[in-house]
């Protein structure tokens, strides 16, 4: 814990939802009172979800229970107010507005609340002098609404496009995959989870809409609008279509895009082909990604997991520490004075696969005498290739190996270069870790 954590008093978070998202905070913040870089210890003092009752993924038993969310967005031990609720309006709406307009902070994930009443709560939050941040709202663990509002703003973003919505990527994924249909693979969704009861968000194109509006508002300068963005679905994509694309080369992918011409501001959402070795069609299952156009930076790609209570939860805390940090924020992760000292690893520990390439004689027992001189040094060989090619130098024979660490690769290859049938010293290079 850093000293500037203990200097002011703990933060006092009021959570609203308990849901995938509320539980996945509340476990977080449990365990990691101290995750801010500055400003303070941040805990949990107040929660609000429908039910007192239901049974929790997380123990909310020394909480003080609110049934209703303003209540908890406008008590005066709630410093920081969290709505997880979601829905652009109801209980959401109402709890984010009293929270604002009693000037409290303001952490959401809520996209349609966002994309619908946006510039309202933004007047709101402006009048009163308090953030209002919503990274979790727009691909969830990706920070996407951090690298357009903030690490984008010394550029002039043409346009942005992207799989925003990981419940309709996993559909078409699978309806590809599996030759199943449409209503097959949605069917099999939503019992494995990841398609509510109701998808009519998720594949009619609305939330990806959503999401797509509020990127448009933070690249494009101008306040949210959802209304004006053309919206279609993937309900009508057919099997078909899928297989006669792919035969094009082409895959079938729900796209939002947000573009900006000399006229303003066109956003949609539609089913889209992007040829096969784009790294947008190469995006399958639930991964969101996304491609940011900018006059001066060029093309910037993204790609990651949208939802989920895990990265969804890292996105949320990532905005309350923005605002426990205040206006000035440490230079590194804690105050310089406070920084631990890094501790080096010695590389000969590491661990990992490799490439050798020899250059041996043309003589028989040669790769036996290699094999084996890795085997006796620890080293296990996962793939061999000599290629017929003669030079001046011998026969170029190259090999992988197994997960092996540094030190023991290192010590086998000085046994190998002193093989009589070895040639050159070998060449090491190792195989990325990703
Ligand atoms: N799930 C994700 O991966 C994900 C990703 C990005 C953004 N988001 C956004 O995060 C927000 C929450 O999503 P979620 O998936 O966590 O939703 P969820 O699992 O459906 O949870 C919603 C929570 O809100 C509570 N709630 C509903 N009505 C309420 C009311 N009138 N007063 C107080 N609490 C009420 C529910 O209470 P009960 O538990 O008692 O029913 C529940 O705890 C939404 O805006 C969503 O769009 C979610």
């Amino acid at each position: 814990m850093s000293g500037q954590a203990t200097d002011r008093k703990p933060w006092r978070i009021g959570v609203a939802g308990l849901g995938t998202v509320g539980a996945g905070l509340l476990s977080f913040l449990a365990g990691n009172p101290a995750f801010a870089p500055a400003g303070g210890l941040v805990h949990v003092h107040g929660v609000s979800a429908r039910s007192r009752s239901r049974p929790r993924p997380v123990d909310i038993s020394n909480l003080v229970w609110f049934d209703d969310p303003v209540a908890l967005a406008t008590w005066d031990e709630t410093d920081l107010f969290v709505e997880l609720i979601g829905g652009s309006d109801g209980p959401a709406k109402a709890a984010v507005e009293a929270a604002l307009k009693a000037g409290k902070p303001v952490v959401t994930a809520n996209k349609a609340l966002i994309a619908e009443h946006g510039r309202e709560l933004a007047e709101l939050a402006e009048e009163k002098g308090v953030p209002l941040l919503f990274e979790a709202a727009v691909m969830g663990g990706v920070p996407a609404v951090k690298i357009v509002r903030e690490a984008l703003v010394g550029d002039e973003i043409r346009s942005i496009a992207g799989i925003l919505n990981g419940t309709c990527n996993y559909i078409l994924t699978e309806m590809e995959a599996t030759g199943r249909s449409f209503a097959e693979v949605l069917a099999e969704a939503q019992r494995l989870g990841f398609a509510e009861a109701d998808p009519t968000m998720d594949v009619g194109g609305f939330d990806a809409a959503h999401k797509i509006s509020i990127l448009a508002a933070l690249a494009f300068n101008c306040a949210p609008n959802y209304a004006a963005a053309e919206i279609e679905g993937i309900e009508g994509v057919d099997l078909l279509d899928i297989r006669l694309c792919r035969d094009l080369g082409y895959r079938i992918k729900l796209v939002a895009s947000a573009d900006r011409s000399p006229d303003g501001v066109l956003v949609r959402v539609h089913p889209s082909l992007a040829p096969l070795a784009h790294p947008l069609a190469q995006a399958g299952g639930a991964l969101n990604a996304l491609f940011i156009e900018g006059a001066r930076t060029g093309r910037i790609f993204v790609q990651g997991p949208g939802a989920g209570a895990g990265p969804t939860a890292a996105a949320v805390a990532a905005d309350i520490a923005d605002v426990v940090a205040g206006p000035v924020r440490p230079v590194f992760q804690a105050p310089a004075s406070e920084l631990s000292p890094f501790t080096p690893v010695d590389p000969s520990k590491s661990i990992g696969r490799a490439y050798l390439r020899l250059s041996v004689k043309d003589e028989p027992g040669v790769i036996a005498a290699v094999s084996e001189t890795l085997a006796e040094a620890g080293v296990s060989i996962e793939s061999f290739l000599q290629k017929p090619v003669e030079d001046a130098q011998g026969v170029p024979i190259v090999l992988t190996t197994h997960a092996v660490a540094e030190s023991v690769l290192k010590a086998a290859i000085e046994r190998i270069a002193d093989l009589p049938a070895v040639l050159d010293r070998p060449r090491l290079l190792r195989i990325a870790r990703i």
